[in-house]
């Protein structure tokens, strides 16, 4: 079973509640870092709340959810040793544990249905990583050379 912290803003605030319930439902340990509301709010706000919680837990995992899942991607990406994958389908899912070692699932409320979420969410957390040469690209995130 898995450590979530979870975050949104207003624009992924139900696919969050359902993501949450279903993982509670499932056993997982979920720490629901909000917003409480629906209110219109920020999301990068969320991204570093859940973001930071990844860093400090060890195996721990982030889901984010906003709109389109893009803004979440793109504020999450920003602290080192997070990978954030923003995901549409199952195989982008599954492969981004496998190749990407990714720690941080971020979903579209927007663009994914509930469905395909919940599966989506089911398949990240229980795929591991493959390491290997994945490991080596991995660690050049850091260390890219200039070509
Ligand atoms: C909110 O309207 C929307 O911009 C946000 O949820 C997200 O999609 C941004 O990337």
């Amino acid at each position: 079973m898995a450590l979530v912290y979870m975050g949104s803003d207003h624009a992924g605030f139900g696919l969050r509640g359902l993501i949450a319930r279903h993982l509670r439902e499932n056993g997982h340990e979920v720490r629901d870092l909000g917003p409480d509301s629906p209110e219109s709010c920020d999301y990068p706000v969320f991204a570093r709340k859940v973001c930071e919680k990844v860093l400090e837990d060890a195996g721990s995992f982030g889901i984010l959810v906003c709109g389109t899942g893009v803004g979440m991607s793109m504020a999450a990406n920003r602290f080192p040793g997070i990978r954030a994958a923003l995901c549409a389908c199952e195989f982008q899912a599954r492969a981004t544990r496998q190749h990407n070692d990714a720690n941080v699932l971020c979903l579209g409320e927007r663009v994914t249905g509930p469905g395909v979420a919940l599966g989506m969410v089911d398949l990240f957390l229980s795929t591991p990583f493959e390491g290997g040469r994945h490991q080596r690209r991995i660690d050049l995130f850091d260390a890219a050379p200039r070509a």
